[in-house]
């Protein structure tokens, strides 16, 4: 017959293995039962029948070695369909139910079979206690009522054994487990704590009485995490198991870092009756975990810097200026950078034993110090100067310097920035000599700068200080209207205005006012002046003293007009005489 598992299949198989009884170890109580019922019922065989879900575990047994079977086509099987009767077969090979079964067709034969189910309180069966004989037969009363007494003792037996194994898991959970443990009934409103163990109560400060009936949001405070709550508050909703790490509060007020499993509990209908909580301290872990990470980031940030010192190296080779470091106490060269090794013209390990005077010119330790002084002293930060530098073939080149002290260094050094300064002091000669032709022409110059309002001067030279009576201190800042005083609406005022706004070269003639008020003819070219990028920066006017000029202009035109006048007079003169000396002839006639 076709096995067919009661209703509650589901949860006697639950209840089985609450129990714990399939493999428990053989037991004399047990097995005297067993043998009783053997006794009792006279029968040559007896044992405990316990259903798994695809097996009989035939416990205890009488008449035969405790084995596993099959639970398809067992009489057990059928005995725990209906749990608070005894199932009797008088002769299984005339009951339709056994009578194909291969335990009556073939070895061992079986002919009756006596068994009453093991009840669980809440009316479970988990198995059966029961006889069996090779010949058709029937139990008395008193052996059925006798069955049935020593079926109730076994129960007992398996009950005392799951009340130690709870005592048992209770005392783990009680003792031995270091993480908090929590239980909720999930069928009261609120969710309510029904159950803490004692590692709660230490984790938390809490004890069992301040929180049974609570629920555990109570641990919750300003810093707990509002998405880890969220992330807690969905599982429990659809009943699923949620591991979060959010922040708790002791009683104390001390915050914790709670990694906290929830996990729903289904009776074997799957309906929720429970939740339960596993909290455990997660500060040594985050700790260790924040640990690792400032380990890997000082690491990171090690060869972060590392490389950015590689670089600055490679910045400082490749620099174009020479740059050296010496070792602050013998003045001994440590470092010299490509720029300065290629200048001197020594190679790396040769650069590396020289010092200072070496290639210095007329640099001697003594003045080294001297030099050096107010660095140690603190007093300047960089000594600047000016110097020349000996190349190892002998040539020199002029250098500016900046030397600066690094005490924070270890070893302290001297560092020095050295520049070939050939190229600007051959620019400054060259500067110098323009500045010194300027000087030196007989016209007047003046630069002014473009850019700012009133265009004032920025340079003028001799030959216009002597042209204007004003030095060139009194002379510079000031707008070149200076030269025209009260006459700034003269016509050539203007033409330089328009001229100005065009950018435009313009030549005028200026009625100018000298420091002494004397008065003179200037004759005034100015030219913009450009920028590389086109924009108007200055202008320089060339201002030349024409008054002389034009008066001997204006004398020597006036001295040509008397002389054209007096030969026109002359003209007369003589056309009147002939008139004169014909008069008479005209008279005489
Ligand atoms: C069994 C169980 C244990 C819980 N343990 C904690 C806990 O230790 N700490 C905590 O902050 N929340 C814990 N909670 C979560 C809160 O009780 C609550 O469900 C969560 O704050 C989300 O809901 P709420 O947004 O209504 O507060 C637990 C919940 C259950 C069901």
């Amino acid at each position: 017959m076709k096995r067919k598992p009661p209703w509650n299949e589901a949860v006697r198989l639950a209840a089985l293995e609450r129990y714990g009884i399939l493999d428990m170890p053989s037991d004399a109580v047990l097995n005297s039962i067993v043998q009783a019922a053997a006794n009792l019922c006279e029968t040559p065989i007896a044992l405990i029948s316990l259903v798994d879900s695809s097996y009989l575990w035939l416990k205890p047994c009488v008449g035969m070695p405790e084995i596993k079977a099959p639970r398809d086509y067992s009489f057990c099987n059928n005995a725990i369909q209906e749990p608070e009767k005894l199932l009797e077969v008088e002769d299984a090979s005339k009951d339709e139910r056994f009578k194909n079964n291969y335990l009556v067709t073939g070895e061992p034969n079986i002919r009756f079979y006596a068994g009453k189910p093991l009840v669980t309180p809440d009316g479970i069966a988990l198995g059966t206690l029961c006889v069996i004989d090779y010949k058709p037969r029937r139990l008395s009363t008193t052996q059925r009522d006798g069955l049935d007494q020593l079926s109730n003792a076994v129960m007992e037996l398996f009950h005392e054994r799951l009340e130690s194994r709870i005592t048992a898991i209770d005392h783990i959970v009680e003792q031995a487990i270091q993480d908090g443990v929590m239980i909720t009934d999930a069928n009261q409103p609120g969710n309510p704590i029904t159950y803490v163990n004692q590692a709660f109560e230490l984790l938390t400060g809490y004890s069992k009485a301040e929180v049974l009936g609570k629920n555990p949001r109570f641990l919750q405070g300003p810093d707990t995490d509002p998405d880890k709550r969220s992330q807690l508050c969905n599982a429990i909703a659809e009943h699923k198991s949620c591991t979060v790490t959010l922040k708790n509060y002791r009683k104390d007020g001390v915050g914790f870092w709670n990694q906290l499993t929830v996990s729903p509990v289904m009776d074997s209908s799957g309906k929720l009756i429970s939740f339960v909580g596993i909290q455990r301290n997660a500060d040594d872990r985050l700790l260790a975990e924040d640990r690792s990470l400032r380990l890997s980031k000082t690491r990171q940030q090690r060869e972060q810097a590392r490389a950015s010192r590689n670089r600055l190296a490679q910045i400082v080779e490749d620099s174009t200026n020479e740059i050296y470091v010496l070792d602050a106490d013998s003045f001994q060269i440590m470092n010299a950078n490509r720029s300065a090794r290629n200048n001197l013209g020594y190679s790396f390990d040769e650069s590396q034993q020289l010092m200072p005077w070496d290639y210095v010119e007329g640099l001697t330790q003594e003045n080294m110090n001297g030099l050096i002084a107010p660095l140690r002293a603190g007093v300047l930060d960089t000594q600047v100067f000016e110097t020349v530098h000996r190349r190892k073939d002998g040539s020199t080149y002029p250098v500016s310097t900046h030397l600066q002290y690094m005490a924070a260094q270890d070893p302290p050094v001297y560092t020095a920035i050295v520049q070939d300064i050939t190229e600007r002091q051959r620019q400054e000669e060259s500067v110098r000599l323009r500045e010194r032709a300027i000087e030196a022409l007989d016209v007047g110059v003046t630069i002014l700068d473009a850019t700012k309002e009133n265009n004032p001067l920025v340079y003028v030279n001799q030959t216009l200080c002597r042209m204007t009576g004003y030095s060139a201190d009194e002379l510079i800042g000031q707008g070149a209207g200076i030269f025209q005083r009260n006459n700034r609406q003269q016509i050539p005022h203007l033409e330089v205005k328009a001229a100005q706004a065009k950018g435009e070269s313009v030549q005028v003639l200026f009625n100018s006012v000298r420091k002494n008020g004397s008065r003179f003819m200037n004759e005034l070219s100015l030219s913009p002046v450009h920028n590389a990028k086109g924009k108007l920066t200055h202008y320089i006017g060339i201002n030349r003293d024409v008054t002389e000029k034009l008066e001997t202009e204006e004398r020597s035109q006036r001295s040509r007009k008397i002389e054209a006048v007096g030969q026109l007079a002359g003209g007369i003169a003589h056309d009147f005489n002939n008139l004169l000396r014909s008069l008479p002839e005209i008279w005489n006639s």
